[in-house]
C-alpha cells in the first residue's frame, strides 16, 4: 500500500492496517449480519486506519466471499486480503483485484497463523503465484519468519514486500521473557535490514499489541504493521475509534522516538 495521509507526525513513515477478521468472527458465532465487518472497517479508516486487512480462510471460519466482495467495493482505504497460497485463492484474488495480497500458510486445524511461510521449500509454487498476481497488477508480500534464508528466497520468487511474523516476540513478551525478547527483536531487526536491502517494502504484523507495538515501529525499514485480534478486542471496551487512534499514536511516538 502507499497511502500516506500526513495526517500527524510520523504517520507518513509507518502505516497502520487494521485486520477486521475476528468482527467476522463474533458475527458467525451467531450467523445474521451483526456486527458487520465493514462497519468496522469504515471506523477503523476514520480512527486512522491506513487499510484494511481480511484473511479469507479455506475454512470460512470468519471472513467470507461476499466480505471480500464488498470490501474491495466500498472501501475508501486500500485492502489488503491475507490468503493462502492455493488455486481457489488466487481466482478469488484475481476476480477482486485487491490492492495488495499477502500470502500465508494455512493449517486447517491451527487457530491463528503459526509459523511463516516455507519459502525456501516452495519456491516454485510461489514464484508462479507471485507471477500471477503481479501480472493482475496486485502487490504481492509473503509473511515470513525473520530468516535470512526465507527472506532472500522471497526476494529471489519476486514478492513486491515481505511481512515478518511478530508472533514470536509478542508471546516472549506475554511470558516477560526478557532474554526471549531481545532475541527476537534482534531477529526483527535484522530481518528488517535485510529485506529492505535486498529491495523489498518490509511489514510486521501477528500479536501486536499497546504494549508491544512501539518496538517494533521502531525499525525504520518497518512501513506497516498489521494488526487485528488486540484491536477488536479492545473495542469491546473503549470503542474502535479509540482503539485505532491509540495504536496510531503509540506507533507515531515510536517513530518519534528514534
Ligand atoms: N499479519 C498476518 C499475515 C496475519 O496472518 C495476521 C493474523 O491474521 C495478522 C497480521 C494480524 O495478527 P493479529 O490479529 O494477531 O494482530
Amino acid at each position: 500500500m502507499t497511502v500516506t495521509t500526513g495526517k500527524d507526525e510520523g504517520h507518513e513513515a509507518l502505516r497502520l492496517g487494521v485486520n477486521i477478521d475476528h468482527v467476522a468472527t463474533i458475527r458467525n458465532a451467531r450467523g445474521g449480519h451483526h456486527p458487520d465487518p465493514l462497519r468496522a472497517a469504515h471506523i477503523a479508516i476514520e480512527g486512522g486506519a491506513d487499510g484494511i486487512t481480511a484473511h479469507l480462510r479455506e475454512d470460512r471460519r470468519h471472513i467470507s466471499d461476499s466480505d471480500i466482495a464488498r470490501l474491495k467495493a466500498e472501501l475508501t482505504r486500500p485492502l489488503n486480503l491475507e490468503m493462502a497460497a492455493t488455486d481457489e485463492m488466487v481466482a478469488i484474488a484475481l476476480k477482486h483485484v485487491p490492492n495488495a495480497c499477502c500470502l500465508v500458510p494455512e493449517r486447517r486445524e491451527e487457530r491463528t497463523t503459526e509459523g511463516g511461510l516455507d519459502v525456501v521449500g516452495g519456491a516454485s509454487h510461489l514464484s508462479t503465484v507471485v507471477d500471477k498476481l503481479k501480472t493482475a497488477g496486485i502487490r504481492v508480500s509473503l509473511f515470513i519468519e525473520p530468516e535470512p534464508a526465507a527472506i532472500d528466497a522471497s526476494a529471489r520468487v519476486g514478492a513486491d514486500i515481505v511481512e515478518l511474523h511478530t508472533g514470536a516476540y509478542c508471546v516472549r513478551a506475554l511470558e516477560d521473557d526478557v532474554t526471549g525478547v531481545a532475541r527476537e527483536l534482534e531477529r526483527l531487526k535484522v530481518g528488517a535490514e535485510l529485506a529492505h536491502a535486498a529491495g523489498m517494502e518490509v511489514h510486521a504484523g501477528h500479536g501486536l499489541t499497546y504494549n508491544t507495538v512501539k518496538a517494533v515501529a521502531r525499525l525504520p525499514q518497518i512501513v506497516e504493521l498489521n494488526i487485528g485480534h488486540f484491536l477488536i478486542g479492545e473495542a469491546i471496551f473503549g470503542g474502535l475509534t479509540a482503539a485505532v487512534q491509540h495504536m496510531r499514536a503509540l506507533m507515531a511516538q515510536a517513530r518519534r522516538e528514534t
